[in-house]
Formats: C-alpha cells, structure tokens, sequence
C-alpha cells in the first residue's frame, strides 16, 4: 500500500484516486500519524501532499520528520516537497514571482520519476513559496521559467519532490509520473480489485460481528444497498435491514428495492410503512432546513423503534465512504461547510449504543459501484443517480402536501424515463423535477387553467462539490415537457434550470 500524508490540499482525494486507478490501494492519514503506525501499515511508498499553508506559519502542518530515515521511497508533492527539503536542511523561501496556472516544465535529468516524459511538458503549479537551497544529497531534476527548482530528489535515498502538482487534469504527464514513483521505484503490485476486496472484506465483517445481530438503514442508494449486499454475503440471516417508507420516495421506489433485497436477494428486510406519520410531521412546515430537521428526527425515531423490536442486535452498518471519513477527522475541516444539513442515518449509533460496522469506508464511489456488480447487483441499482435523505420534500418548494407529492413525483417519474430513452441517464449525475408552489396562468382544450410550475433540474458532475447545467438536447426537452403538462394533473409549465453550482446548489432546499 502507498500512504498519503494529508497537509490539507484540496487535491488530496485526487492523488488517493489516481494510485487507485493503477490498482494500488493506498490510505490518507493526518500529518500526526504516529511512526508506530506507520511501521504496521508497512507501506511501500509514502506521498506528502500539498497544502495550503506555507512551512514557516505558524501551526502549519508537520509530520515526524523521523519518516525520512525509515528507508521507504517518499514523494513530496508542492507543500510536501517544501516540508521535506525544510526538514532535510534545505532552504525554503517566500517566492518573488507566485505561480499559479500552467507553467511548462523543463526536465534537466532522466531520472525514474520522469521516465517516459518528453522534455518539455506543462504542468500545473499553485504555490507561493520556492526551494531555494535543497539539502545534501538532491539534484534538481526539472525546471520552470519562474521556479529554478521545480522538482529535485535524492535518487540514493529515494526522496523525490515535485513543486507542481502531478495528479491534475492539467499536468498531463502527471500519471505517467505518478505511475513511475509507483511502479519503477516503489516497486508495487497491481493486485488492488474488488475481487480481492470482497474476499477480504467478508473476514473482516465475520470476526467483527462474531454472532450478533447487524442492523442497516437501507435507502435503496447505491452505498446502503452495495452495503447490505456486502453483509448479505459475510453475514447473510445475521443482518437485518430496515427501509423506512417516508412517504417522500419516489414513484415505484419501495416495490423495486422489496423486489430487489427481499424477493430475489432474499435478505433478511423489515419495511416500515411511516408516510403518513412523517406526512403529520411536515404539516405546515415551509423551511428547508426545517424540513431536513423533522425528517431527520422521525427518522431516527421510527428506525430507532423498529431497531428495539430486534433481539441481540449489537451493531449498526452504514454505507460511509471514503471521502465522509476523510473530511470527518481532517484537521482542516473538509471542503464542505455545513450548507444543508444532510440526514442519513447520522446520530443514530450515539442514541441506539450500538457499534459501527462501515464495510465501505475506504471506498471511492467508483469502487463502490464496482464492487456491487461485483456481488451480482443489477446495473439499474449500481449506476443510479443520487437521492437525497429527505427524499421529495426537498423538491417541493413550500409545504409538503399529499397532493404537491403525487405531482412531483409524477414529474419525476416521466422525466427520469425520457431521460433514460434520450441515452442521457449515464452521462448525468442527476436529473430530478421540482414543483414550486407558485400558479400561472395556462390554456389547455380552449379553457383557461391556473396551476403549478414544474422545474426540470439535470445536472453533470464528477462529485457534487461543483456542478453545471446540463446542455441536453432541445427535442428531448420539448418531450419531457409535454409529456408532464399532459399527463401530470394539476402543472401546466415546465422550466429548465440552468443554473450552475456554485453559486446554485443542485437541490432546491
Ligand atoms: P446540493 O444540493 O448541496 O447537493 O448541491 C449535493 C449532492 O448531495 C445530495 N444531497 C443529499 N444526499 N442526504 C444525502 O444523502 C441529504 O440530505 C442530501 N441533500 C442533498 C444531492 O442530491 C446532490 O447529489
């Protein structure tokens, strides 16, 4: 395994991706993690990541610099490379000339890390300091116009230290350079699939569990569902599974995850029929985050009382991913501030005592996706867009009624289907209706009408953080849009948002 210390670059989940791609698994730790632990997780190769703070703040990020002796080949990319040569007894200084976009990187010495890249490249830097003295032992090996130093190593040591950032779209060449610190001086094996993951994932579950009872809150989403399947195979009649019916799902969604999990999976699977109690509870109820605080907290409730009704239940799974448990023990605080309070199944192992089972979480989405087809689960079910929690009420703008439910979720249901015959579902990381609660006035059939309106969101996305508008063809959005205002009772205008993320938001509440 590669280890990537963390110094708080947003690129950070990158670079994890980027050794995964290459079938190497790696993990990214905080800049405190002990040597001990270093030493048991016995990587093959070390990558200090880049960072937004310079060296000589104060505070600023440090690792034990014991880390370079241990004899494991280290590769310092932008703030890691500048904390290796300050740690080493180089120099490093604020620079005169800041460079920030692409630059074009002049390679001075063929050394492994660029073997196989042409001599001139561009590359992408974003740094305000520079090296301005590297410790005994380095050479530089690569230059910029701006930045004399742009990469250096100590090839005897196997210390190499990139300025720029390699794991970036717009360093090009920047695999084949993460490829060659992998493979030519880390000497890694190519042996990280899910394949492998199951089988030892399977053991990991059984010790952990021994004979107790397992509960999971399936949503039918990708990760809970990956999840239970996972259980389902380590565990099988020791886990059960709990879908909450909030009322809030959209049309079809319970007999499609029952006919999935139950009838064919044959899992052990309680379905709790909670709409119209969640229904009472969004009465009156207009504030976003308002309705996210009431559905998460019947939430809990309802799952909570089924849960009791179950003997010997000593753990909770959840379908947690890598990049939840990255940004919740990043002494940075993860890119994400709280804008939407998001409910999953959150709270609950505090409330129940139970133990935590996260089969997932060193998982990327993509290998989350891979290893449900892995366990036999229908492509229909792996590459589904994502669902928020709070399901539809979050799509109605204004109360939550029975009546604004059945027409949105009607929308939804026409919209998701033209989209999947016009080839766009898999191109999208979302497509959704929205209803507001706002009337206009319409004609149909010669007769004045004054009803709904009816949004039309899709968006593409590689991981919600940002995310753009969908250009999707014209004569499709002509079809989406007749076929709500005929067939959906009560809308009579359909528009299309084209807003981006930011400074929209994908969901309306
Ligand atoms: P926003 O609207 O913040 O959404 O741009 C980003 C992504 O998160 C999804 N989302 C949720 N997912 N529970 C979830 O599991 C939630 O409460 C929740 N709220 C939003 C949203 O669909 C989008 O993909």
């Amino acid at each position: 395994m590669i280890l990537i210390i963390d110094f708080g670059s947003q690129y950070n989940q990158l670079i994890a991706r980027r050794v995964r791609e290459q079938h190497v698994y790696c993990q990214i730790e905080p800049p405190d993690i002990e040597l001990s632990r270093i030493r048991s997780l016995s990587p093959q190769g070390v990558i200090l990541s880049g960072g937004p703070a310079s060296i000589y703040q104060k505070g600023s990020p440090k690792i034990d610099p014991q880390i370079f002796n241990l004899q494991i080949p280290i590769l310092g990319i932008c703030y890691g490379m500048q904390y290796m040569i300050d740690s080493l007894g180089g120099k490093v200084e604020p620079s005169t000339k800041r460079e920030y976009g692409l630059a074009t990187l002049s390679i001075l010495e063929h050394s492994a890390i660029f073997s196989g890249v042409p001599a001139e490249t561009p590359c992408w830097m974003s740094h305000g300091d520079v090296t301005a003295k590297l410790p005994e032992g380095f050479a530089v090996s690569a230059s910029t116009e701006n930045t004399s130093i742009a990469a250096a190593e100590n090839p005897k040591r196997r210390l190499y230290a990139l300025q720029f950032h390699p794991e970036v779209a717009h360093t090009p060449e920047g695999k084949r350079m993460l490829r060659n610190f992998l493979f030519r001086i880390c000497g890694c094996a190519r042996n990280w699939t899910m394949k492998s993951f199951i089988g030892r994932a399977v053991d990991e579950i059984r010790e952990e569990a021994g004979g107790n009872g397992v509960i999971l809150g399936l949503s039918g989403g990708v990760d809970s569902s990956v999840t239970a399947a996972l259980l389902n195979k380590a565990i099988g009649r020791q886990l059960t599974c709990i879908f909450v019916d909030n009322g809030l799902l959209r049309k079809g969604e319970r007999e499609r995850v029952k006919g999935l999990f139950k009838d064919y999976l044959k899992l052990n699977m309680r379905i709790v029929n909670a709409g119209g109690r969640f229904l009472e509870l969004l009465q009156g109820v207009i504030d976003p985050e308002r309705k996210r605080k009431v559905i998460g907290k019947a939430f809990i409730k309802v799952f909570e009382e089924e849960a009791r009704r179950l003997k010997g239940v000593e753990y909770l799974a959840q379908g947690t991913l890598y990049p939840d448990l990255i940004e919740s023990r990043s002494a940075f605080g993860g890119p994400s501030a709280v804008i939407k309070s998001h409910h999953n199944v959150g709270g609950l192992p505090k409330k129940m005592n139970l133990r935590l089972i996260e089969p997932l979480k060193h998982l990327f989405k993509d290998e989350v996706r891979l290893l449900g087809k892995e366990l036999g689960l229908p492509d229909d079910m792996v590459y589904r867009h994502p669902f928020p929690g709070p399901g539809l009420a979050v799509r109605i703008v204004g109360e939550v009624t029975p009546k604004r439910l059945s027409m949105v979720r009607e929308a939804d249901s026409i919209l998701i289907e033209e989209i999947k015959r016009g080839g766009y579902y898999g191109k999208l990381w979302q497509s959704f209706a929205i209803l507001l609660p706002l009337k206009t006035v319409g004609i149909m059939g010669d007769k004045r009408t004054y009803e709904h309106i009816a949004v039309i969101r899709a968006v593409t996305s590689l991981d919600a953080m940002t995310a753009d508008w969908a250009r999707i063809s014209h004569p499709l959005l002509a079809r989406i849009s007749n076929r709500i205002i005929n067939e959906v009772r009560g809308v009579n205008r359909v528009v299309y948002d084209i807003s981006s993320k930011p400074p929209s938001t994908i969901e309306w509440e």
